[in-house]
Order: structure tokens, then sequence, then C-alpha cells
């Protein structure tokens, strides 16, 4: 009886479309939601080729074939929050250099409002919070046949009260083991976030947000260059979002895997 009753407190709220939408004060042409779906930004992209237009909020409670960067998966049991918000930015190509620097620090702050929890980003896409990852952004603008950009999709999956991993992730993942967070109130808030910082895309004030709260700058990293390992130091986050490291030389970095060498 007691574990039932554990079990029972323990569940995170269900995700409703009407919840989300009393916590977000723009406006949105759909939120659809799911109680399980194999992929948020897989359903995205569909619409997308589909035809529908842009902006448009997808939620999940869980998902079957979440994907992650580098084409790992994103393990997503019904304990977290799969979000998907498709835009169509104006300057498409300001867009595709900064979104996800923007959906990074709109997370951090959504997380903050909402379960009162300061988390780190570690460059780029990652959130972690008492030194394991919380939470995952993947963005990708999918293309038409005439090969325009149709929409940016802006994947995030938070782990809100997993407790289980996978053996291949159970040693780098965590949750931010909050199950009374209400996943409606997070996503409302966090799409508030983001489509604020969607509009301050080339104000400094957004790499500021993202710096104050980064995991890497000050540390020593690690990571491939060409075909060698190059170790140094994360000495800045520059304007146009990339990491500069200075090791034998400096190395300006716009994407790939950073690892942290010590906390
Ligand atoms: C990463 O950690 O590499 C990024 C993970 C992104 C996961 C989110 S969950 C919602 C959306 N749907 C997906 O399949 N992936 C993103």
């Amino acid at each position: 009886m007691t574990v039932e009753i554990d079990k029972i407190q323990k569940k995170t709220k269900k995700i409703c479309n009407s919840e989300i939408l009393k916590h977000f004060t723009g406006s949105l042409s759909d939120v659809i939601v799911y109680t399980c779906t194999d992929s948020t930004n897989t359903r995205a992209k569909d619409f997308l080729n589909e035809g529908k237009q842009p902006p448009f909020l997808l939620v999940a409670e869980q998902q079957t074939a979440g994907r992650g960067r580098h084409g790992h998966t994103f393990f997503s049991p019904d304990s977290g929050l799969y979000y998907s918000l498709v835009l169509k930015p104006a300057d498409m190509q300001t867009a595709i250099q900064k979104t996800t620097i923007a959906a990074a620090a709109a997370l951090q702050e959504a997380i903050r409002i909402t379960a009162g929890i300061s988390c780190q980003i570690k460059w780029v896409n990652d959130l972690y919070y008492n030194q394991r990852k919380i939470a995952g952004i993947l963005c990708e603008a999918p293309r038409t046949p005439s090969n325009e950009v149709s929409g940016i999709i802006i994947g995030i999956g938070v782990n809100i009260a997993q407790s289980e991993f996978p053996e291949e992730i159970r040693d780098t993942a965590g949750s931010l083991n909050c199950p009374e967070l209400d996943r409606n109130e997070l996503a409302g808030v966090l799409t508030d976030r983001i489509l604020y910082w969607m509009d301050h895309l080339n104000d400094p004030s957004l790499i500021q947000a993202y710096k104050e709260h980064s995991l890497l700058l000050g540390k020593q990293v690690r990571f491939r260059w060409n075909d060698a390992v190059i170790s140094g130091i994360a000495v800045d986050i520059n304007e146009e979002g990339n990491l500069i490291v200075e090791a034998d030389r400096q190395y300006i970095l716009n994407s790939g895997e950073v690892s942290l060498l010590s906390w």
C-alpha cells in the first residue's frame, strides 16, 4: 500500500492544451498534445511537409523514438516533457545560427521560474543540474523539395522526475527530481521565453544571459579537431555563439561535442 501511494504522489501532472495556454501570453496557430508519440520533432517535420503553417507547438508526455543530436536516441519515459516548437522566423540565416543558444537561455529561465532550480548550460545544447544532464535541445531546419527552409523546429526534452536510466546514460543523466512540477506551466513559460529570445537574437543580452549560466567557461575541456584531440580552457562564447578555447592556439568552435575534464 505504501508503495502504491508513493507511486501516485510521484506521478507528474498530465499535459493538457488549455492548461499550457494559461501560462502563455503569445499566440500560436495550434497546440497539439500527445499522451505518447514516436518523436515530437518527427511529427513536426511531417506537419511541415503537409504544409501546416508555423507557429505551432507539439508536446508529448512520452516518446517511443526520441531523437538527440549526432544520431543519438533521447530516453523519453512518462516523467519528462517532450516539446517541439515550430517557427518561421523572417531572418532565417540568423535563426539557423542562434536558435539553439536562444532555446538554451529560455529553458534555463523557464526551469528557474517554474521549478526554482538554477541549471547550467553546457555549450551548446545541454542543461545540467547537480553535475548531470537533465535536458537536451535538438533544433532542425527541414527544407521543401525546392530547397527552401520550411520552418525551424526547436525540440526540447526535459527529465523532470525520472529516477531510472538505461545503462548507456546511467553515469551522466539525471533529472530535476521534481515530480510536482506542472509540465503545462513549464511548456507555457518556456514558449514565452523562447519567443522573447527569438525576437532578440541579435541583442547582446542573449549571449550575456547564456554565458551567465555556462557550465564550461573557465574550465578545462576536450574536443576533436580534424583528426586530433585537443585539450584547453574554454574562455568565452562570442556574439555568434561560438565557443572559444585557448590551447596550443585559440580555437573557435561552432558545433560538435565538447567534454568537460573536471567540474
Ligand atoms: C540531445 O540531447 O542531443 C537533444 C535531445 C532533444 C530531445 C527532444 S525531446 C522533444 C524533441 N523530439 C525529439 O525526438 N527530440 C527532441
